[in-house]
């Protein structure tokens, strides 16, 4: 696991952004794995800039989100696959057919997670999964307890990560749906690159126990450090209690 600590946000979404364009670049038919929240905006925003002004190509791009919310329609703001299209899809130039969002208001949700495992297999597996982190420990939305061999799946959201998420839905965590989709710790695992990146003190804690502490499905997070391939990309704000904490170690 490769830990890069940046001087502030900004500097952090730069350097995701370079590694996400680096593998469209580099790689003739990409499959991206796409992750939601606030820290992606600022990498997804710099994605677009480097379309618009240097023509960065996502024609021959696939890509997988991470999770969906069950039970909200695409029109609605909060729902995933509008956050995708408002940040990203909307902007540049994937195919209508190449992004794959969960869909959470299918009618038989078991089929929706299987059909979504067999879309990823049949692109051949995701070359670069990005990933935020919950302040549970969730990458995606696996909470605690998720077994590590977890698949796609419906899961019930934590009460703290309704909280966390509340600021979408005007702030009420009762707004914030009770279910989701997610790919498992599993299929995130299958990922060939992982690439978690997390700003601001409010997930300093969580990084220091996924990066420090027992590697355990009560912080889903802390699997990553079973991936021979993860780039963590944190700002200082993030890193501190895990520096401190690494100091005190060494
Ligand atoms: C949601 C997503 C997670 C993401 C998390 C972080 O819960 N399901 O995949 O990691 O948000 O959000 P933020 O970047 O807003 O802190």
């Amino acid at each position: 696991m490769q830990v890069i600590v940046t001087p502030d946000p900004g500097a952090a979404f730069q350097q995701a952004a370079s590694i996400i364009a680096g593998e469209i670049r580099s790689n003739p038919s990409p499959v991206l794995g796409l992750a939601t929240g606030r820290t992606m905006e600022g990498i997804y925003s710099l994605l677009v800039q480097d379309h618009l002004q240097n023509g960065l190509d996502f024609s021959t791009t696939t890509s997988f989100n991470l999770d969906e919310y069950v039970g909200l329609p695409v029109s609605s703001p909060q729902s995933y696959r509008h956050y995708m299209n408002d940040h990203l899809f909307a902007h540049v130039n994937m195919r209508a057919d190449h992004v794959h969002v969960p869909d959470g208001l299918a009618e038989d949700l078991n089929a929706e997670c299987q059909a979504y495992e067999q879309a990823i297999y049949d692109a051949g597996g995701i070359g670069l999964q990005l990933l935020g982190i919950g302040e549970t420990g969730h990458i995606g939305f696996n909470e605690p307890p998720s077994p590590f061999d977890s698949r796609t799946r419906q899961v019930t959201l934590h009460p703290v990560t309704r909280r966390q998420n509340a600021g979408m839905f005007g702030g009420d965590a009762n707004k914030v749906p009770e279910k989701a989709l997610t790919m498992g710790v599993d299929t995130i695992l299958d990922a060939r690159h992982l690439l978690l990146v997390a700003c601001g003190r409010s997930k300093a804690d969580i990084i220091a126990r996924a990066l420090l502490d027992t590697v355990t499905p009560d912080v889903s997070a802390s699997a990553l450090r079973l991936h021979p391939h993860c780039t963590v990309i944190l700002d200082t704000a993030a890193a501190r209690v895990w520096q401190e904490r690494s100091a005190l170690v060494s």
